[in-house]
Formats: structure tokens, sequence, C-alpha cells
């Protein structure tokens, strides 16, 4: 037992020497003096397990945020969404019709349905059925978004806003996706993500303060969101139901096209630009 626990201390010693660089050769006297290594406190091995399981799980039911770069590969796509007309049209007729849905399962009818089924198409909700063929899912939500300096998305998470206001019930969309498709020029900008929604945190401020989070007035930026940036041709997706906003566009324009997942069809759609007053209800 004895001899045992001085091997430890002789391995535990010298990687503690390995790191710090120190060459110092020690007897077995100094050893039996030394102080308890820190120990670097993690779960232990049941927690560790359920952590493995837990991302697996997440993958499956297709949790979790998802970056990808340069996501459209084909050029007349590309050139076509190079359009900054085809995007203020977009922008135009969706507050004419309000909601801008694609029913799960049909055929897309323009450019932005099409990338819409893009995004989405190995998602495994949209990829697995029910058991009697019919599609696990209502359809998709889809806008467009163009941000200027001075208009603010300011904390908020996607939800049926119709009934929100009756009911003062919540309805998220499944999962969310961000999609930077015109060739933008803008400073600022910046998607920022929270891991807690209004439940777990009836505030987002709140909860990045409780996180000892500093500001730097110079630039707006908080240590401790997850920050992504509105590259062109980045795809991004993310759970919407989330507290998330984007950072102010200082400079040009953001343009963005976003595509919800819905269980049900949404009755109104998600207000772009939120009122930081309105985002309680
Ligand atoms: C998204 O976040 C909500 C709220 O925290 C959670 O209930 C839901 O399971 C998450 N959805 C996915 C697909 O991860």
């Amino acid at each position: 037992m004895r001899s045992a626990r001085a091997f430890l201390l002789v391995l535990g010693f010298s990687s503690v020497a390995g790191i710090v660089g120190t060459g110092t050769c020690t007897t077995t006297q100094e050893q039996e003096s030394t102080e308890p290594l820190p120990v670097l406190k993690q779960y232990n091995s049941r927690r560790r397990r359920e952590a493995v399981q837990a991302s697996l799980h997440a993958a499956q039911r297709g949790s979790g945020t998802v970056v990808k770069s340069h996501f459209i590969q084909d050029e007349e796509t590309l050139l076509q969404l190079a359009d900054p007309q085809l995007w203020t049209k977009c922008v135009d007729h969706q507050s004419e019709v309000g909601l801008r849905f694609l029913p799960a399962g049909e055929k897309p009818k323009n450019v932005w349905e099409e990338i819409a089924l893009l995004i989405w198409q190995d998602h495994p909700v949209v990829t697995t059925k029910n058991p009697d063929n019919t599609p696990s899912f209502a359809g998709f939500e889809y806008w467009c978004n163009i941000i200027t300096p001075g208009d603010s998305l300011d904390w908020h998470v996607d939800k049926d806003e119709a009934l929100g206001m009756e009911s003062n019930t919540m309805v998220n969309p499944i999962f969310g996706a961000v999609y930077y498709g015109f060739p933008h020029r803008f400073t600022g900008g910046y998607l920022e993500l929270l891991p807690v929604d209004p439940q777990q945190s009836p505030s987002a401020e709140e909860y990045y303060w409780k996180d000892g989070a500093q500001t730097n007035q110079d630039n707006g930026f908080v240590a401790s969101f997850e920050r992504i940036e509105a590259q062109y041709n980045r795809l991004v997706l993310f759970n919407v139901s989330k507290w998330h906003r984007v950072s102010a566009v200082t400079r040009g324009a953001r343009f963005t096209f976003a595509v919800n997942l819905w269980k049900e069809k949404p009755r109104k759609l998600h207000i772009n630009t939120v009122d930081p007053k309105q985002q309680q209800a």
C-alpha cells in the first residue's frame, strides 16, 4: 500500500515538474512531504457518462448550434442572391402578407423556399417521419431582414406572437436558421446567443451579469456571450427558444434570411425588430 502511494506521488510530481519546466530531482523524503496535488475539479464518472449520452442524444434530435461557412456552392444561386432588390422585395412582400410559410412536403415556389429546403434537408426533424409516414413537423416560416445603423434587434426569443398575446402561453419553433446570403458590407451586427430561455432566466441581462460578464464600453462586447460573425454565405442553425440578439450595426447594412422550423403552423410572424418593452409579453 505504502509503496503504491509513493509511486503515485512521484508520477504526480513529475508531471507537474514537466509542466512548469523545472528539472529538479527529488528524493522520496521530499515527496512524502509534498502537499496534495491540486485536483482538476470535474464530474465523477457517472456524470461524465451522462454527458456523453446527452451529446449523442442531442445530435439525434437535431439540437445544438451549427455554423456552416460557405454554405451554398452553386454559383447561379449565389449570383441570384447577390441582387439587393431581391432582398428588399422579400422584406416588402412579407410586410404585406404577414406570415410566409412553406408547409412540410410542398414544392418550393420561389428561391427563398428552395433555400429553406436546402437549409433543413438533413435535419433529423425533417428526415425522420412519423410512424404513419407523415411529416413530423408543420413546415417552415421564413423572412428576410435588413439591419442598418439605428435599427436594433434586442434580446428576444422567437415565438408565435398571436398566441402569446391571447393566452400568455409561449409557443416556440422547434429550431431556427439564419443564412447570410447577400455579400453584405457592414460593421458590428454579431449574432449573440445565451444558453437560457425566458423561463430559466426571465431577463437576458440578469443572466449575463450573474455570470460575471464585463462590458467593454468601446465596442459593446460582453465577454460571456457566444458570438457569431454574420459572414457572407454563412449558415447558422440555433435554438431560437433561447435568448438571442443582434448587436448594433454601426455602418453599412446587414442582410439575413431566416427560416424557422415549426411543429404547428404559427398564426403570426415572429416580429423582426422587437421593442424591448414588448419582449416580456
Ligand atoms: C431549445 O430550447 C428549449 C428551451 O430551453 C428546450 O426546451 C428545447 O428542448 C430546445 N430544443 C432543442 C431541439 O434543442
